[in-house]
Formats: structure tokens, C-alpha cells, sequence
């Protein structure tokens, strides 16, 4: 099995033990690949057709990363933790940001991250950012957290990698790693630094407050 295949069945192994938070996020992955199915079709009707699948799939990916699942408890009982996910998408040490948190990023930054947030090949399952969080400046699968500025609480990033609270950038990386199925993206690399200052300003956008998108 490829080392990426591996991550993968390892990212799907947390998340399935998880059921009341992978419920709703398998809903949103299969509501993600209905709208994608179907341009233009109803994404509430979608919706509801992708709850109707979302057990058979938490059902396979269950039975899939059971294993990893159980080993992995075991070393974290161990004190054995992988260095991986929560390093991973937590800042590194020292580490300042290219992009502004206030906002007041530059519109070619907002821009790119912009054509980021659309772009299927940053994931390793066929979706977008948008698959999940909406087009067209209709900001959606966002808790009310999403309203009050970055640093703040994210259920996800708590429950999952427990950080108590998330920048924009460390909060891209988890939605990168977790799901999107992907490797996180470089710190400091301009694909991060966009998708980040993006983030800020559709934060503005969602709280109803004046934003530079
Ligand atoms: C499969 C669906 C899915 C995809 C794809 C996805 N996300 Fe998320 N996203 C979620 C879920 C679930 C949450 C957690 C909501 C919570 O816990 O409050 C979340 C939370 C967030 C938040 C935090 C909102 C807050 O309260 O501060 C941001 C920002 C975010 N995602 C950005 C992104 C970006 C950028 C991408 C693409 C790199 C992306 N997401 C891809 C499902 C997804």
C-alpha cells in the first residue's frame, strides 16, 4: 500500500471513531459530490439524499479503518502520539504569517485564494473547499463560531486535534488533512498564505460585517 493510501486509511480510522461528529461530515462529503453530480439541482434537496447515504458510508469506511483505528488507540494509550496530525496543522514554532488576520490583504492574495477554495486537485476525494462550504458568496457548513473573528473555537479542530482554538491558516490545514484527505499544505507557501487571507475576509462576509471580497 502507497504511504498516501496509508494516511488516508489512518485519517478515516479518527474520524470513524468519532460517529457523532462523522455523521454530519460524511452528509456533507456526499452532499459535496451530489452538488458536484449536479449542477444546478436543488442543494437542499441534495441534502437530504446525501443523509439518506451517509450510514452506508460511515458503515464501510467503519469497517475499512477499524484496524488502524484500534492500533492507534493503542499507541496514543501508549503515550506513542505520531507527531503527525496536530503538528501538522498547528503553527510551527516562531512561525509568523505572510497574510494579515485583520485583513487588508492584498486583492491578488484574496484572488488566488479565491481560485483555491474552488480547486478539486488540492484533495485527494474530488472535492473543493466549495464542495462543502458553498459558491458564490454562499457561505455554508459553518458553525456560529465562524462569527467572531480568527483566533477562535472550531468544534472540529477541539474534538479532533484538540486545539482549544485555530487560526485562519491552522484552520485550513485541517480541513485539508481531515476533510479533504490531503497532505497539508506548506507553511509560509503562497497556496496557505491565500487560502488563509481568503478565509478572513469570508469570515467578515458570513458575521454580515464589510469584507474585500
Ligand atoms: C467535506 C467537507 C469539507 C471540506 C471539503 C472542507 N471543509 Fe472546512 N469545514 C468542514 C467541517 C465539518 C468544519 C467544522 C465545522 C465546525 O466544527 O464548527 C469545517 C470548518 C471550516 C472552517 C472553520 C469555520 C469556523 O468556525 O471558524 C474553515 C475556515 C474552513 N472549514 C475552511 C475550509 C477550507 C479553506 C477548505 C478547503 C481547503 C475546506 N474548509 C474544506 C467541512 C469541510
Amino acid at each position: 500500500m502507497s504511504q498516501h493510501d496509508e494516511q488516508r486509511r489512518r485519517l478515516l480510522g479518527r474520524l470513524s471513531r468519532q460517529l457523532a461528529y462523522t455523521a454530519p461530515l460524511l452528509a456533507l462529503v456526499a452532499g459535496g459530490a451530489a452538488l458536484h453530480a449536479a449542477p444546478g439541482a436543488d442543494p437542499g434537496a441534495a441534502a437530504f439524499s446525501a443523509l439518506d447515504e451517509a450510514p452506508l458510508l460511515l458503515a464501510s469506511y467503519h469497517t475499512e479503518a477499524e484496524g488502524e483505528a484500534e492500533a492507534e488507540a493503542e499507541a496514543e494509550a501508549e503515550g506513542e502520539a505520531e507527531g503527525g496530525d496536530g503538528a501538522a496543522v498547528a503553527r510551527p514554532e516562531g512561525y509568523s504569517p505572510a497574510y494579515s488576520e485583520t485583513g487588508d490583504n492584498p486583492q491578488e492574495m484574496l484572488a488566488r485564494g479565491e481560485a483555491l477554495y474552488y480547486d478539486t486537485s488540492l484533495s485527494s476525494n474530488g472535492l473543493a473547499c466549495a464542495s462543502c462550504h458553498g459558491s458564490d458568496g454562499q457561505d455554508m457548513g459553518y458553525n456560529p463560531t465562524f462569527e467572531q473573528p480568527f483566533p477562535h473555537r472550531v468544534a472540529m479542530a477541539a474534538n479532533q486535534f484538540g486545539m482549544s482554538e485555530v487560526h485562519a491558516d491552522e484552520m485550513v490545514q485541517i480541513c485539508m488533512v481531515a476533510p479533504m484527505a490531503a497532505q497539508p499544505l506548506e507553511w509560509g507557501g503562497e497556496a496557505l498564505t491565500s487560502l488563509a487571507a481568503y478565509m478572513v475576509e469570508v469570515q467578515k462576509r458570513f458575521a454580515g460585517e464589510p469584507h474585500d471580497l
